[in-house]
């Protein structure tokens, strides 16, 4: 996988800069759950993370979710990037379109997007706004508020536990992830 071709891609189809840091803040923490699960193959796992929300700015996905995912496969396609790894993991990331994770990379996708938000949104909230600021108590603690950054999906978040990582050892490495990138993500 290239990298430098990867981000080219996602630059091309994603204007906003929200986007592309969350896409990169994805990407970050699966490359760390690659290290974990599959390290031969980490590149493919950080790829599926940047570009997972590819279609994100060209798809109507507010008035019909089931094209988020579907559309990203095509543009990816008529840019001849990708693999079929990639494409299921992108498709999985929102079962809405009907596909459902199965396989390590596609879970982890489907669990890192959500925790990715939920944290920075965490982050965001505190008076320095620093990632470093954040702890895997104050995670686990606003996870279990209902009503706390709703759009964040726990469920999908939970799936990590079918890979036998528990709920605090995924937000451990989440936030060590974003850590390590939170110049880059003004956070
Ligand atoms: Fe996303």
């Amino acid at each position: 996988m290239d990298r430098e071709r990867a981000y080219e891609i996602l630059n091309k189809y994603v204007k906003g800069e929200d986007y592309i840091l969350h896409s990169e803040a994805v990407e970050a923490i699966m490359r760390k759950l690659a290290l974990k699960f599959d390290p031969s193959n980490e590149e493919v796992w950080g790829t599926a993370g940047l570009l997972h929300d590819l279609d994100e700015e060209t798809v109507d996905w507010r008035n019909d979710m089931s094209l988020h995912g579907p559309a990203s496969i095509e543009l990816l396609k008529k840019e001849e990037f990708g693999n079929e790894i990639i494409y299921n993991a992108i498709l999985a990331h929102n079962p809405i379109n009907g596909y459902k994770a199965k396989s390590p990379i596609e879970i982890c996708l489907l669990s890192a997007d959500p925790m990715s938000g939920f944290i920075m949104g965490i982050a965001k909230g505190y008076p320095d706004k620093k990632l470093k600021s954040v702890k895997v108590s104050s995670i686990l603690k606003r996870f279990k508020e209902a009503r706390y950054c709703r759009s964040a999906n726990r469920e999908y978040m939970l799936a990590i536990e079918k890979l036998g990582l528990s709920l605090e050892e995924f937000a451990t490495l989440a936030l060590e992830a974003l850590c390590e990138i939170d110049e880059k993500l003004n956070l």
